[in-house]
């Protein structure tokens, strides 16, 4: 597939998706959904991509929201359809056993939080500006913000947010614990990158593991959870990367893993 409104790149062991749509400030429509998707698929089967960055082009926007040229057509039959298409690409981003990292370089509205939000870890610039606008369109986030942010930054917050159609800034984002972090705008991709790097030098195996379990914590009962836990590090123990790990420790030297 060639892609039009994303740029897929491989670097080394981990992938980069810019939105490219940077004259509507990365709106999210059906074709960048559908290329969205493709690359997600061809990171699930590629063994080499062991982390994923996902930011915006352009120097003003990581996305400002699903299309509203195209929201614009719905009715109460295909705005349930204009929904469920966005939210099940952004449910497949979250599924994914790697480290999924929003590098949120400018306005995150909208289908635009809403996406950073699928991702396991936002980091912003300090010229970022977030926010769920939807209820100033007369709709509600259709791409998981109802369910995604409360989640993260509690039920009240979230009903704050969403309510209010406010925006926000990158501080406040912090402070809510919205973003994990906030850098300088010019430094935002070296931060990432860096974060990202020090992520590949861990076990990638035990990497997956730890993102599967997290992601499964609000799936799961505590006690299901933990039983999940259990399994899970039962298999992470029978891998050759463990043992790698565990002898490099007793042997006071660095760990060289192979992720088997
Ligand atoms: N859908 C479609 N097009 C969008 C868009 C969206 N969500 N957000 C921005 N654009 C387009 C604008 O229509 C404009 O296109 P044009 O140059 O062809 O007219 C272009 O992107 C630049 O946006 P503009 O509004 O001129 O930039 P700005 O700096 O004045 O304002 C925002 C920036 C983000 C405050 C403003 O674009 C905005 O409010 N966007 C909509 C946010 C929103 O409600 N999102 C939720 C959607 S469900």
């Amino acid at each position: 597939m060639d892609y039009k409104t994303i740029i897929f790149e491989k670097n080394g062991n981990y992938a980069t998706i810019k939105l490219n749509r940077p004259d509507k400030l990365n709106a999210l429509n059906f074709d960048l959904f559908a290329e969205l998707d493709d690359a997600i698929k061809q990171i699930v089967f590629d063994r080499d991509i062991y982390a994923l960055i996902l930011t915006g082009m352009g120097d003003k926007a990581f996305a400002a929201g699903a299309d509203i040229m195209e929201l614009h057509k719905s009715d109460d039959i295909s705005g349930k359809q204009f929904s469920e298409i966005g939210s099940k690409v952004m449910l497949r981003l979250e599924q994914l056993r790697i480290p999924v990292i929003a590098a949120i370089n400018g306005f995150a509205l909208g289908g635009g939080l809403e996406l950073a939000l699928s991702c396991h870890i936002r980091f912003a610039s300090d010229k970022a500006k977030m926010g769920q606008p939807e209820v100033n369109l007369g709709i509600i986030p259709g791409y998981g913000a109802t369910q995604r942010l409360p989640r993260l930054v509690g039920k009240s917050k979230a009903m704050e947010l969403i309510i209010s159609a406010k925006t926000i800034d990158a501080q406040t984002a912090l402070s809510i614990g919205l973003v994990n972090e906030v850098f300088p705008h010019e430094q935002l991709m070296d931060k990432t990158i860096e974060f990202v790097n020090l992520v590949l030098s861990k076990g990638p195996l035990a990497v997956m593991a730890a993102v599967d379990c997290i992601d499964m914590s609000d799936k799961l009962s505590l006690v299901e959870g933990l039983a999940y836990e259990s399994k899970v590090f039962g298999d992470v123990c029978g891998t050759e990367d463990f043992k790698e790990g565990t002898l490099a420790f007793l042997e006071k030297r660095p760990a060289i893993f192979i992720g088997k």
